[in-house]
C-alpha cells in the first residue's frame, strides 16, 4: 500500500549473514503510535523478537523544531542500536522519518525502514480528487510532503492539517482513558473547512498515532470517507528486508521508555496485548 514510502537501506557494512537469531527488530516512535506499525509487523513476522522503544521524554515530537527532533532521533537511535544490536530498525513515526531518516541512514550500519505519508495510495483511492492529510504540525510542513504531493498527487487537491490534539487523544486511549471529543471534532472541522473540504473522500493518517483513533475520526467525518496509512506497507518492507533470516526469541518482547514516571496497570495491559510483556526505562 505504501511502497512509495520506503527506500532501500544504505547500511553499507551491515552483514546480513552474521545476524544472531535472537537479534531483535527495533521499532522506534515518540510514544504509542508505533504500536500500529508493530501490529502489522507481528502479522507478517510472528516469530521475530521485537523491542519497541518510545521517546516518551520527548513526546510530542510534532510541536518541536526540526533540529530538536533530528538531535533526539539520531542520538537515541545511536545509543539503542549500540546497546540492542538490532537486525533492522523501523522508525515507526512519520515526524521522525520525514525529518531525520536520511541523516540516520547515513550514520547507522543497520537497515532502516522509515514511515512517510501514504499520499501515493490515497491518490489512487480518491474518486473526488480531494484528499485530507492529517499529521503532526512538524510533518505537514516538511518539504518531503511537498515532494510526495508533487510526485503522486499533483492533479489532486491535498488538504493538510497538523493535529497535535490527536496525538494526545491516541496516547489517552492507549492508557485506557477517554478520548477528548473536541480533539476529534477540531481535526474533522479543520479538514472539512478548507476549500474543497466538503468533497474530501480519502484521508491519509500521516502520523502513526492516528490509526488508534480512526474509529472516532470516521464517526466525525462520515461514512463516505476512507482512511489510508502506511503500516501494512511498512510491515511488507520489513519482511522483504529480513527474508530468509532465522528467529529465536530468547526473552519476552519489551517496551523501552525514555520518560520518567510510572506506567499504569491499564497501560501495561494494553502493551501486553501488543506482545510487549516487559517495560523498562532507557
Ligand atoms: N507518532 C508520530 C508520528 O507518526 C509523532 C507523534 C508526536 O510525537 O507528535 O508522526
Amino acid at each position: 500500500m505504501a511502497s512509495d514510502t520506503m527506500r532501500a537501506p544504505t547500511g553499507a557494512t551491515f552483514n546480513a549473514a552474521n545476524i544472531e537469531p535472537s537479534a531483535p527488530i527495533l521499532l522506534f516512535d515518540s510514544g504509542v503510535g508505533g504500536l500500529t506499525v508493530l501490529e502489522e509487523v507481528r502479522k507478517a513476522l510472528p516469530d521475530a523478537p521485537i523491542i519497541y522503544a518510545a521517546d516518551t521524554a520527548g513526546l510530542p515530537y510534532g510541536t518541536k523544531t526540526e533540529a530538536q527532533i533530528a538531535a533526539r532521533v539520531a542520538g537515541l537511535l545511536g545509543r539503542l542500536t549500540e546497546r540492542l544490536r538490532p537486525r533492522l530498525v523501523c522508525i515507526a513515526c512519520n515526524t521522525a522519518s520525514t525529518i531525520a531518516l536520511g541523516m540516520v541512514r547515513d550514520v547507522l550500519e543497520v537497515p532502516i525502514v522509515g514511515t512517510v505519508p501514504a499520499i501515493k495510495p490515497a491518490a489512487a483511492m480518491t474518486r473526488t480528487g480531494v484528499i485530507g492529510l492529517l499529521g503532526t504540525e512538524a510533518t505537514v510542513r516538511q518539504a518531503y510532503v511537498d515532494r510526495l504531493a508533487h510526485e503522486f498527487a499533483s492533479d489532486k487537491r491535498l488538504l493538510r492539517y497538523g493535529a497535535p490534539g490527536l496525538v494526545e487523544a491516541a496516547e489517552a486511549k492507549l492508557r485506557g482513558e477517554p478520548v477528548d471529543p473536541a480533539a476529534i471534532r477540531h481535526a474533522a472541522e479543520a479538514l472539512r473547512g478548507q476549500p474543497g473540504g466538503e468533497r474530501m473522500d480519502t484521508v491519509v493518517l500521516a502520523c502513526t498515532h492516528f490509526p488508534l483513533v480512526q474509529a472516532e475520526l470516521a464517526e466525525a467525518l462520515g461514512s463516505d470517507v476512507r482512511f489510508v496509512h502506511g503500516a501494512p506497507g511498512i510491515a511488507r518492507q520489513v519482511a522483504r528486508l529480513t527474508a530468509g533470516q532465522e528467529y529465536a526469541r530468547q526473552r519476552p518482547d519489551m517496551a523501552l521508555f525514555t520518560g520518567a514516571g510510572d506506567v499504569s496497570d491499564a497501560h501495561r495491559t494494553k502493551l501486553a496485548q501488543y506482545g510487549l510483556l516487559e517495560v523498562e526505562r532507557f
